[in-house]
């Protein structure tokens, strides 16, 4: 029997998508107006999965204080009130589209996820966009 539980958290990060080898109307014809060269700004919500098995012994999946810790610690510190592009190593040469970033935010809770326990990220980069991301 696998049960999945599911913590919200939330930060808010400038990016700007753009191609440096794409002149500007390249990527203006692309990204459209997130191709801003001054950035912009999104609200994002993130949904953090885990499916495991019913502990027996707490009748926990997990215990959601800690997957709370680890996604403030690993998450929002890293990109809460930061210029995603310029601020956040892991988009030097990656695109901070939401695709893009669903699977880094994954790659950064994996290690810290019991290796039992499936691990699943939705981020929601507007109330109506949204990727999901599993591995
Ligand atoms: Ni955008």
């Amino acid at each position: 029997m696998k049960v999945t539980v599911s913590r919200k958290a939330h930060f808010n990060a400038a990016h700007r998508l753009y191609r440096k080898d794409w002149t500007n109307s390249q990527n203006e014809e692309v990204f459209g107006k997130c191709a801003n060269p001054h950035y912009h700004g999104h609200n994002y919500e993130l949904i953090v999965h885990v499916t495991g098995s019913i502990d027996p012994a707490t009748g926990y999946v997990m215990d959601m204080k800690v997957l709370k810790d680890l996604i403030k610690e690993k998450v929002e510190d890293q990109m809460d009130h930061k210029n995603l592009n310029e601020e956040v190593a892991a988009f030097s040469d990656l695109i901070p589209t939401a695709e893009n970033m669903a699977v880094v935010i994954y790659n950064w809770l994996k290690p810290h996820i019991d290796k039992k326990h499936q691990l699943s990220v939705t981020l929601y980069e507007t109330p109506r966009n949204y990727v999901s991301y599993s591995g």
